[in-house]
């Protein structure tokens, strides 16, 4: 048997992860589940956003996930603690701005959130910034539209760059010198994003930490499985548009993809 890892995401975003998950896992197979028929999350209620991942949680363990990555970070905070609950034998691995790193490495000590309007009200951020927080000042910008951009693959327009200039720009002014990718999709809008802020500001992003962290966990907490030097396969789905999602996916995936449509129990 093959160790299957499981990913989603409220749509393509997931993908900026999954290619550290790849790397991190060469041998498994993983099978990738984009919500694009309900996103964006980020004005989502909490109920909803947890109904979804239940549904999706479901389908990846169907097909065979022994593990399951959580690559939303508005997902995770609306529904990492319930999905634990219910599915307590699995182990899910969440994504959280990455504040911790962004206070360490600031020298301004300002630091710039950018995220989902549902990620910076969420309670878990809130505990985060508890946390880690200390006497470096936190400024935060939720970012409604960027997820769309990403969605369509629209990743250097005119109007993606006037959007990533009016969300940098308060940042910028509060003299942020770290910004924080608090959404998967982000790091695709990240050559954008640098050109509108310069080489002097730090973007960080977690999709390496959560991949090593997702291998940490299967390396100790799932049996072992025999690796033959198969190289591990890909399976991408969709509960949108399968036409749309299979020229998006492709493109941010980099090579042609297959993307099946999610089955209606599912949706
Ligand atoms: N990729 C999701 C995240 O990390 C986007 C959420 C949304 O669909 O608004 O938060």
């Amino acid at each position: 048997m093959v160790r299957t890892i499981g990913v989603f995401d409220s749509g393509v975003g997931g993908l900026s992860v999954l290619q550290h998950i790849r790397e991190a896992l060469p041998e498994a197979n993983l099978i990738y589940v984009a919500d694009s028929g309900h996103v964006p999350y980020g004005g989502r209620s909490a109920v909803f956003i947890e109904a979804r991942a239940m549904a999706l949680t479901r389908f990846l363990l169907s097909q065979g996930a022994e593990a399951i990555v959580i690559a939303c970070n508005t997902a995770t905070a609306a529904a990492a603690l319930p999905l634990r609950k219910q599915f307590s034998k699995i182990p899910f691995i969440g994504m959280e701005p990455a504040i911790k790193p962004a206070v360490a490495a600031t020298k301004s000590n300002v630091v710039g959130v950018l995220a989902t309007v549902g990620t910076l009200e969420s309670a878990r951020f809130a505990a985060l910034l508890d946390k880690y927080g200390g006497k470096v000042k936190i400024v935060t910008q939720g970012c409604p539209g960027l997820v769309e951009l990403v969605e369509r693959g629209d990743l250097h327009s005119a109007e993606a760059r006037r959007l990533v200039e009016r969300y940098t720009a308060p940042l910028l002014e509060k003299g942020a010198d770290t910004f924080i990718l608090g959404c998967t999709h982000y790091p695709f809008l990240a050559p954008l994003i640098r050109e509108v802020v310069g080489e002097e500001i730090s973007l960080i992003d977690t999709g390496a930490a959560v991949a090593r962290e997702l291998k940490r966990r299967v390396d100790t907490e799932l049996p072992p499985r025999v690796k033959l030097g198969v190289v591990g396969s890909e399976t991408f789905h969709t509960s949108g548009a399968a036409e749309r999602a299979t020229l998006t996916m492709g493109q941010l995936w980099g090579k042609d993809v297959v993307v099946e449509v999610l089955p209606q129990a599912y949706s």
